[in-house]
Order: C-alpha cells, then structure tokens, then sequence
C-alpha cells in the first residue's frame, strides 16, 4: 500500500495535491512519501519478528537520498553501502557506523582503507584477493576488520538478466563448492576477523523458490565452515525481494518472506542481516511529468512527456514497466505509446499501452519509481539533473535541487590551445 492516491479526482501524495508541487518546483520531479517509507521499513522488519534481533541495512543504492536514508534510519535500519560515496551517506543521514555493511565487487583499497578509519559494522568480501588486501590494510592501521564471505550460490533467481547475480557466471561472491577453504584461508589472516557470510542472488524476485534453494546451500556451507573449526555468528541473505509494478501484480509479500526465512534458518544460531531495496522504496516514489504534447503515431499516438530516459533509466534499460496515470483524471481512456524527448528510441517507457487520456499540458506519474529511479538518472542530452521532494503529511521540501545543465557545463572547460577567437572558454 501507498499514499498516492486521487483526492477529488486529484492524486495527492500523502495531503499534497500535485499540482501544487508541479507549480512550486517545475517537472519532472521525484516525489516520495515519508508515511509510505516507514510503512515499509514496519511491514518488512514486522514479517521478520520471527528471527530474533534481525539485522536491517537499507541498500542505499535503490536510493541514497539524504531525506531518504534519514527516514530510514530513525526506523532504526542501518545501510548496506557498494561505495566511499554512499558511505559517507548513510553516516551523514545518521546511520550508525556500526550498522553499515560495505559490500560491492570492486571495493578500493582507499575505500576499504576509509571504511576502517570510519569503523564500519562489516565488509562482505567478495573474493579471496579482496579479502587479503583488506586484511593487510586492517593489519597496517592496526586494527581488525569484521568480515563476512559473499557466496556466489550458482541459483537463477528468475529476474531480469542484468539485474541476476547468484549464477556461476555472474561477478558476484565466491563459487560456494570453494567457499569454505577460502573461508579457512581469510580466517587466519591478522587484520581479519571472519563471522560470517552473506549472499544477494538478484533484485525484483517474483518468487520466493530461488531464494529458498540458496538459503539452503548457505544453511550447509554454515555447517561445513563450522565443521572446518570455523566460527560464523552472522549470515547476510541480502535483498531481493520483488515489488509490484503492474495493477494486480502480487510477487511474495514480505510476510511470505519473513516465514519462509524462518522456517530455513531456525537452526542457524546466527545474527541474520538483510539488505532490502527495492521493497522499502520503489511504491513510495513516483516520477512527475507533464505532456509536452500529443503526437499522432503509425498505430498510436505518442505521449511526449517531459521526463526522459535519463530521468528514469529503468524501462530503457530492462524493458521495465512503470505503471502510467494522469494526474486528474476524466475517466476517459485510449491507447498511446509513453515516450520522453531524448533523441532515441529507447527513450520510450510504454507501447501500446492503454492509459488515460491526455493532452499537452497535463501532469502524469510514473509509479513505483522511488528505487533506482533518481539514483540512475543523468544528463543525458545536456538535460537538467531531476530534483526530488519528500512529502510528509500536507508538507512537503524539496529535498534535492534541480541541477540545472548549465551548472553541469560550468564545470567544463576549453583548454587555451583549442580556443579560437570566436569562442569564450578557457576557467571562465
Ligand atoms: N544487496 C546487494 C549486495 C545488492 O547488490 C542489491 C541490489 C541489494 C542488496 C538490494 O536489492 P533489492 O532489495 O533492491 O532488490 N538498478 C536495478 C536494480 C539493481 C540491484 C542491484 N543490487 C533496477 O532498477 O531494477
């Protein structure tokens, strides 16, 4: 559930009318709700009461704005963080260093280095040369750094490809038949205090089947790392779990979740972390747009809104579906392609779709775009930086500004030996 909803035959977020955030800060413009965000960091802490004293990092990258993580982290959820950058996040918004978890395939040693100096709960080694270098960057600060092992299960989470990562193939995490002789290795490394593991199979699972088979692997290399004369006291199962994007669309609910989770770890005797994304912000954002104008089309007419690919990234890059709806409706439909000004045609966000009607001038939404939507956008066509609002009851702020394309092409420079006299460069 969301609070985006018509009042009136207006949709609001939470008590905001928007149109009057479409007036006020121009579109396109994100716009969150803090009610539906905190109702999804209960819902999903509520679905694991089961498992004592869970762990919950919110995976910054599905949204790492400031606002955002704050909310969050007054629902008590710490940070998974794949970056120096999103580090330094998650500890401004006020995440406790303690409850970050650094994970991610191409840590730095100045990130690790970082990480340390600003003693971060755990590092999720992803390979057993990341995990000697960190040991010897923890060993020359003199200190230790708390670490869990990324296993790579070998499981097809049935999700988009680009978005899969448990497969052999894939980059993430170490093959789990070598796991627990890498385990071994790491643990009698100084600098290095190994306690646990962890694993993220992909993102937007529609079911929960996968992530069972790979819980249950984990369950046995637990056992095994143990029988080695190992300790583990944490296992990380990541995130995953998928959200509705399409009306009438159900994919496994936190508290189906929350039991299966149960039921496969009650033996563990562990501390289980988790890493959820999507789940907690993806329906408590949406992407307001105006028409531009209505185009007419070989089949159908072309909506041509004002948010692009570059604004929302994820239908150009996994075919992805973000539902579509006018912002005061009439109740009149018809069938349209939704497509935004970039010059390609994969800035298209729907063919064929049927959606309300609507003409140049109106407001529209795309739902369920409060994860890895702002994050993923750029300037794509020298286009301005979308900004993004936090709406909380009838208040709202805008919580990041506009970056116009102006200010991106300030930073830009003309080196003197390519200046001509017609042309005003150089650190102007
Ligand atoms: N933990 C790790 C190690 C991850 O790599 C991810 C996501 C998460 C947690 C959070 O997963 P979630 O709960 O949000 O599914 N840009 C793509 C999604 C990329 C996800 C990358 N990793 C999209 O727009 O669908």
């Amino acid at each position: 559930m969301d609070h985006f909803q018509l009042q009136n035959g207006v949709l609001h977020a939470e008590n905001v009318a928007l149109p009057d955030i479409a007036e006020a800060v121009g579109t396109p413009v994100y716009i969150y709700s803090r009610a539906t965000l905190q109702r999804h960091a209960r819902v999903f802490r509520d679905a694991l009461s089961a498992c004592s004293d869970a762990h919950l990092a919110f995976a910054v990258k599905a949204n790492p704005n400031l606002a955002v993580l704050k909310v969050l982290a007054s629902e008590g959820y710490g940070a998974d963080v794949v970056s120096g950058g999103e580090m330094v996040r998650a500890l401004k918004a006020g995440m406790r260093a303690e409850d970050i978890v650094f994970s991610g395939v191409g840590k730095t040693g100045d990130e690790m280095a970082r990480a340390l100096d600003a003693k971060i709960g755990q590092f999720n080694i992803e390979s057993e040369e990341e995990g000697a270098e960190l040991a010897a960057i923890a060993a020359a600060k003199g200190c230790i750094a708390q670490a869990a092992l990324r296993v790579n299960p070998d499981v097809d989470a049935g999700t988009h490809g680009k978005i899969s990562t448990g497969k052999a193939e894939n980059k993430f995490g170490v093959p789990i038949r070598e796991a627990a002789a890498i385990y071994a290795r790491l643990a009698t490394m100084e600098g290095l205090n190994m306690r646990g593991v962890a694993m993220h199979i992909g993102s937007q699972l529609g079911s929960l089947d996968p992530l069972e088979a790979a819980f249950v692997r984990l369950g046995a290399l637990i056992a095994d790392i143990r029988g080695n004369g190992q300790s583990v006291t944490h296992a990380d199962l990541g995130g995953g779990l998928g959200v509705p994007y399409r009306p009438g669309e159900s994919p496994p609910s936190p508290a189906d979740y929350g039991g299966m989770v149960g039921r496969i770890t009650k033996d563990w005797d562990v501390r289980l972390m988790f890493e959820p994304g999507r789940v907690i912000a993806g329906n408590a954002g949406v992407l307001l747009t105006k028409v531009i104008r209505v185009k007419p089309g070989a089949v159908n007419p072309f909506i041509i809104v004002d948010a692009a690919m570059n604004d929302l990234a994820r239908p150009a890059l996994y075919e992805a579906y973000h539902d579509f709806a006018a912002v005061q409706p009439d109740g009149a439909r018809f069938t349209a392609n939704i497509v935004g000004p970039v010059c390609e045609t994969g800035d298209t966000f729907a063919m064929g779709r049927e959606t309300d009607v609507m003409q140049a001038g109106d407001l529209a939404i795309f739902r369920t775009a409060g994860a890895y939507g702002a994050t993923m956008a750029s300037t794509y066509n020298s286009r301005d930086l979308v900004p993004e609002v936090l709406v909380d009851g009838d208040r709202y702020a805008v919580v990041a500004d506009r970056i116009m394309a102006g200010t991106v092409m300030d930073a830009e420079r003309v080196p003197e030996w390519l200046l001509d006299k017609d042309m005003d460069g150089g650190d102007a």
